[in-house]
């Protein structure tokens, strides 16, 4: 059964301690050991609005819409780890502070969100009186996080539910695939977007991490961490802090190796001996580094297809390589022999210079 009174979201945040009397100060020396042991992407939640990175124009709007008391109904949506959560998290401590554990009801994927829950929790919830703390009253809030997995009945009863409650209630609908909302609920609520994060983002926040714990990241250690997370800041902080466990030196080297991926370096020479060495010297080196170097075919595809698009060749050869390499990589999801893909990944290369070589004459 839903915990009702917890704020802190679906991932693992530490267990909750009786609410503090502020919210980041005056830890009691418990709190301050979980802190200190906690996985980085807690520790560096965003505390406040402003501790948001990137988004600036969706958090200042959703910013002024609290401070003039007239917060819609939202419904957040976008990729992991850009910041949903987060942002609403922090909305709540700003309506609420120290009380946000009375007026919120926060609900995730862990909970049960069938329509028996959204007729008894959530509209016990919103039809309950809401005391006044402080000079000026406030509306309670409905934390549905990953309502994209909230079945399509329990949606369908939530619209009369939220439209019942919009007096004393507020909803905000966080998901990752928003067209799995029913567009009744999506044109109740105001929609944003949350994109993933740019590259200068991820890297401010990511040096701001690295500031506050002392790191040793040298430039193309970061530079290796923002390429990687691919606009996800979870993703970023996870391999930071794996990185740090297993390294004191933070290098390109020592990030691609705790991650598994394939290095640009070895990428290139892979490219090179698929563009210029025989079938079976290719298969040989191919295998070769694979094993020496733990690496998985699939990523070698991924990173070898990017490779391909900054390669000068005639443009038919590269349309049909591209689509060629997309099929192994779908064959290879579908756990396929690697052995045969690798074959396939040469001869497509080997198919590919024939047609190079034929456009030259
Ligand atoms: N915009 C951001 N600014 C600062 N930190 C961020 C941002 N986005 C994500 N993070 C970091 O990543 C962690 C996860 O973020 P959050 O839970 O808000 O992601 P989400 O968008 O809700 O992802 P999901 O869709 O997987 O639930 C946060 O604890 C924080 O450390
Ligand atoms: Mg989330």
């Amino acid at each position: 059964m839903a915990e009702i009174m917890e704020i802190d979201d679906d991932d693992d945040a530490p267990a909750a301690a009786p609410p503090p009397p502020k919210l980041d100060k005056g830890k009691s020396p418990l709190a301050h050991d979980v802190a200190k042991s906690a996985p980085w992407v807690e520790k560096y939640r965003p505390k406040s609005l402003a501790d948001v990175a990137a988004h600036r124009d969706i958090v200042d709007t959703i910013d002024r819409l609290t401070n003039e008391n007239r917060l819609p109904h939202l419904l957040l949506y976008g990729p992991p780890g850009t910041g949903k959560t987060s942002t609403i998290l922090a909305v709540a401590r700003k309506l609420y502070g120290s009380q946000y554990q009375n007026m919120i009801l926060e609900l995730n994927a862990s909970d049960d969100r069938g329509i028996g829950v959204v007729r008894q929790q959530i509209q016990d919830f919103a039809s309950a009186r809401s005391l006044s703390f402080g000079a000026k009253p406030s509306v309670k809030l409905v934390l549905l996080d990953e309502a994209d997995a909230m079945t399509k009945d329990a949606q369908f009863a939530l619209r009369r539910v939220i439209e019942k409650h919009t007096k004393s209630t507020r909803f905000a609908l966080i998901c990752n695939h928003v067209n799995k909302i029913i567009p009744a609920l999506q044109s109740r609520c105001t929609r944003f977007r949350f994109a993933p994060l740019e590259a200068t983002h991820i890297r401010e926040r990511l040096q701001y991490v690295i500031k506050a714990e002392g790191l040793d990241v040298d430039e193309s250690g970061l530079t290796a961490l923002v390429r990687l997370s691919n606009g996800d800041m979870r993703k970023a902080l996870n391999i930071l802090q794996s990185t740090h466990m297993a390294s004191q030196h933070i290098t390109e080297e020592a990030v691609y190796l705790c991650t598994g991926n394939p290095m640009p370096k070895d990428i290139e020479q892979i490219a090179y001996w698929l563009l210029n060495e025989s079938f079976t010297t290719s298969f040989r080196y191919i295998s070769d580094i694979k094993m020496r170097k733990g690496l998985a075919l699939i990523d070698i595809v991924r990173e070898v297809t990017m490779f391909v698009f900054k390669i000068q060749m005639p443009s038919n050869v590269q349309v049909k390589l591209i689509n060629d390499l997309a099929d192994i990589e779908y064959r290879l999801c579908s756990a396929c022999n690697d052995k045969l893909q690798l074959g396939s990944l040469i001869s497509t290369f080997t198919n590919a210079r024939c047609a190079i070589v034929a456009a030259a004459k």
